[in-house]
């Protein structure tokens, strides 16, 4: 189900929550993943500053990029008896101990953002998140037309096992399999931040000889673009130009980024989840169970022709 049908008339009722939800204080403990991004960073803030809003007691963990940290928290939310857990799961696999234990204390779980992977899928009442294959089919897309459907590609991925990889690198591959002439030649993590981004392509450049018959870099996340950005200029390269740049995100530094002409793609990963998360974890807790496994929050792709208007709208 798409978040634009039925969401709209939750955020429309949410005023009316903010005053039932605020008299009766619920706490909500977030398992948040880290800090590695704009993206997360803008994720965190939402999170927090809507939680104030709505006069929900926060309790907030970052989790550093470490899933031990993350179960821990959940752990230590289950023992302090919130009323609700949300998670942001840094990777897919590991989880199904930790859920088991909040359904046994009566807890319900929601899913942020990136995904699980468990078979018991009553462990989760519903994911709130985007597509994000469907962010690696759109990426893949502006590419294919981009380059008339011939391509050699140098892909940054996110952190391994974590569903924005996994899914990012599926949706853009099935794209791939569509012309026979567009390849991924070389392809290694950089963790989705800025640093792993600038080191991997570091090494990718020395390994092309100063990426000689590139095309294109795809990037599961803008901070690791970034980081691509500034090695390849540092190497005398001119990312945006010689080479196409198609990352995911929208980070505000990444539509600067295309608006100097460093990039020419970013599909966009909507941060503010918060207005959204949480009325139906409100309503859920005020009785209504029969929630749809996954929402999906809908993802647009932006290219310098929209970057000025984007970064106006948003006020920077
Ligand atoms: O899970 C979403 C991804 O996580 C974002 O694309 C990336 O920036 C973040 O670190």
């Amino acid at each position: 189900m798409r978040v634009t049908k039925w969401l709209g008339g939750l955020v429309a009722g949410a005023g009316m929550m903010l005053a039932a939800s605020a008299a009766s204080a619920v706490t909500i403990g977030f398992a948040q993943t880290g800090s590695e991004s704009d993206w997360r960073t803008a994720f965190s803030k939402d999170m927090q500053e809507t939680a104030k809003k709505m006069g929900i007691e926060l309790k907030f963990s970052d989790a550093q990029q470490k899933e031990e940290n993350q179960l821990k928290a959940v752990r230590s939310f289950i023992a302090q008896r919130v009323d609700a857990i949300i998670i942001a799961p840094l990777v897919v696999s590991g989880w199904d101990q930790v859920l088991k234990e909040a359904k046994a204390a009566n807890i319900p779980v929601f899913l942020a953002d990136r995904d699980v992977d468990t078979p018991d899928k009553s462990l989760f009442v519903t994911r709130i998140s985007a597509d994000f294959n469907l962010e690696g089919r759109l990426a893949g897309a502006w590419l294919a037309a981009a380059s008339k459907g011939s391509c050699q590609i140098v892909e940054l991925q996110g952190t391994v096992g974590s569903a924005p990889a996994i899914e990012r690198k599926k949706g853009f591959e099935a794209v791939l399999s569509l012309f026979p002439d567009m390849k991924i030649v070389k392809s290694q993590s950089g963790d989705f931040t800025t640093s792993g981004g600038k080191e991997v392509m570091e090494s990718f450049i020395k390994a092309t000889n100063g990426l000689q018959g590139i095309c294109a870099v795809f990037a599961h996340n803008d901070n690791m673009q970034l980081g691509a950005i500034q090695a390849m200029k540092e190497a005398g390269l001119h990312p945006g130009k010689d080479v196409l740049m198609v990352s995911v995100d929208g980070v505000p530094d990444m539509f600067k980024a295309m608006l100097a002409g460093d990039a020419n793609c970013s599909v966009e990963l909507k941060s503010d989840i918060g207005q959204y998360i949480y009325p139906v974890v409100l309503e859920y807790l005020k009785g209504k169970h029969d929630w749809p496994k996954w929402v999906k929050i809908p993802s647009d792709v932006h290219t310098p022709a929209d970057a000025a208007d984007v970064l106006k709208k948003r006020g920077g």
